[in-house]
């Protein structure tokens, strides 16, 4: 039977979760389906096709999965943005808000070269600290963003104008009203 589900029909949502009052956009019920996955991967990175990428970096957690497989299926590499204290080489990091209070993310201080052309992948954008502090971590290293590519975007809460503002070209895949 052809199947006619698109990409937000595979995207499962949690009413009051992990508070209430959230409605929790679970892209695992997306990732778990192998004509989703394809799917989601096949649409992150079309935009991208024909510009020069050197390197994919993937924000924690969920921006792993998805960056690893957009980075495979270019060809080329994949740099994890993660959350502090994981990493074990020599970092850069970066502070950034948080609903309540701040958190940091780092970078290996040798995974970008100066000039690199870089694809940032995370599964969602919200207010957008989280890929802005990933932006300036890739920056600090001399490199750059050529976009950043996300499944969902909440539009209401402000990322993408934010990421705009920045000069940034931002790829969502579907969009949520109402947050
Ligand atoms: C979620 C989501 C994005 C980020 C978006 O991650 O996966 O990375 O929040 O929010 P923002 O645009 O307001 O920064 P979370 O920090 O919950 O961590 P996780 O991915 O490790 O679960
Ligand atoms: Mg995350």
């Amino acid at each position: 039977m052809l199947d006619t589900k698109v990409l937000q029909d595979y995207i499962r949502t949690i009413p009051d979760f992990p508070h209430e009052g959230i409605m929790f956009r679970d892209v695992t019920t997306l990732f778990q389906d192998p004509r989703g996955f394809r799917l989601a991967i096949d649409q992150l990175l079309a935009p991208f096709v024909g510009q020069r990428i050197d390197m994919v970096a993937g924000l924690e957690a969920r921006g792993f999965i998805l960056g690893g497989a957009v980075a495979h299926q270019l060809s080329k590499g994949f740099v994890p943005i993660r959350k502090e204290g994981k990493l074990p080489a020599a970092t850069i990091e970066q502070e950034y808000a948080l609903e309540y209070g701040r958190a940091t993310v780092e970078i290996h201080d040798d995974a970008l070269k100066p000039g690199d052309k870089v694809l940032l992948v995370d599964d969602l954008l919200a207010t957008g600290g989280t890929a802005e502090a990933g932006i300036k971590l890739i920056e600090r290293l001399g490199a750059e963003v050529v976009g950043c590519a996300f499944v969902v975007d909440l539009p209401e809460i402000g990322g993408r104008q934010k990421l705009e503002a920045m000069g940034m070209a931002v790829h969502a895949l579907c969009h949520y009203e109402g947050a």
